[in-house]
């Protein structure tokens, strides 16, 4: 099995479903770069500080800035799933002075799907569970299925700031889809299928090799 993985996708593609499921079933060591920075700020780190109003227009953060801080955590890892990393070209050249990677798994959503999505998602204060009030498993009482805890609103996912990430994502991270591409390690899933189905896609093609 390929142990070097990234979920590469626009914003509420299901890179962060995904990754939590394919946790559960290798393993692998998951590093989310939005997770990681929604700490920073949560701490009020001089990171976090920095990387906050860039977070709310729905702007990337500085390469210098996110590469620093995701290099120390793949360190020499033997197997991870990068979920929001790397976003842009000069993010995967750091990326690939540091470790190699197997798969790049390039979950595809459109514009429309993407809003809808995203003005719905729902998210576990606690435990970090993502969920959607449009899906059938969504909690009505506002409470985490998993942990009881307090389901919540991301401050980006107000439309005018997912409009502007999607936006931000076609101009500097889809490029990545060529990028990997040309290196033979790239694997489109269609995004706009159940989560179970993206799953059973994503893990073919990683154990395949
Ligand atoms: P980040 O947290 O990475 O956000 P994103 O890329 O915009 O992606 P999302 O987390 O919104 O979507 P997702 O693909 O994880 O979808 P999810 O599984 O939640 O980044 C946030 C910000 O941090 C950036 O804007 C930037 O400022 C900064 N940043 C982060 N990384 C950076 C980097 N490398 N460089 C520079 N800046 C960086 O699912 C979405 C919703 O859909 C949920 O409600 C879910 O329940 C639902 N859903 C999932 N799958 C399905 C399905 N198959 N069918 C129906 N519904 C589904
Ligand atoms: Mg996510």
């Amino acid at each position: 099995m390929g142990r070097r993985i990234i979920l590469l996708g626009p914003p509420g593609a299901g890179k962060g479903t995904q990754a939590k499921w394919l946790v559960e079933k290798t393993g692998l060591l998951h590093l989310s770069t939005g997770d990681l920075l929604r700490d920073e700020v949560a701490r009020r780190t001089e990171l976090g500080m920095n990387a906050r109003a860039f977070m709310d227009r729905g702007d990337l953060v500085p390469d210098d800035v996110i590469i620093e801080m995701i290099r120390g955590k793949i360190g020499d890892a033997e197997g991870f799933i990068l979920d929001g990393f790397p976003r842009t070209v000069a993010q995967a050249e750091a990326l690939a002075r540091i470790t190699h990677v197997d798969h790049v798994l390039y979950i595809a959503l459109d514009r429309e799907q993407v809003i809808a999505r995203l003005t719905s998602r729902r998210v576990c204060r606690d435990c970090g569970w993502i969920t959607n009030i449009l899906s059938n498993d969504a909690a009505t009482d506002g409470a985490c299925r998993d942990c009881g805890g307090e389901l919540y609103q991301r401050d980006d996912d107000r439309r005018e700031v997912i409009e502007n990430r999607f936006d931000v994502y076609i101009g500097a991270t889809a490029p990545l889809i060529a990028y990997y591409g040309k290196l033979g390690i790239l694997s489109e899933v269609d995004g706009n299928q159940s989560p179970e189905a993206v799953l059973v896609q994503i893990l073919a093609v990683v154990e395949a090799a």
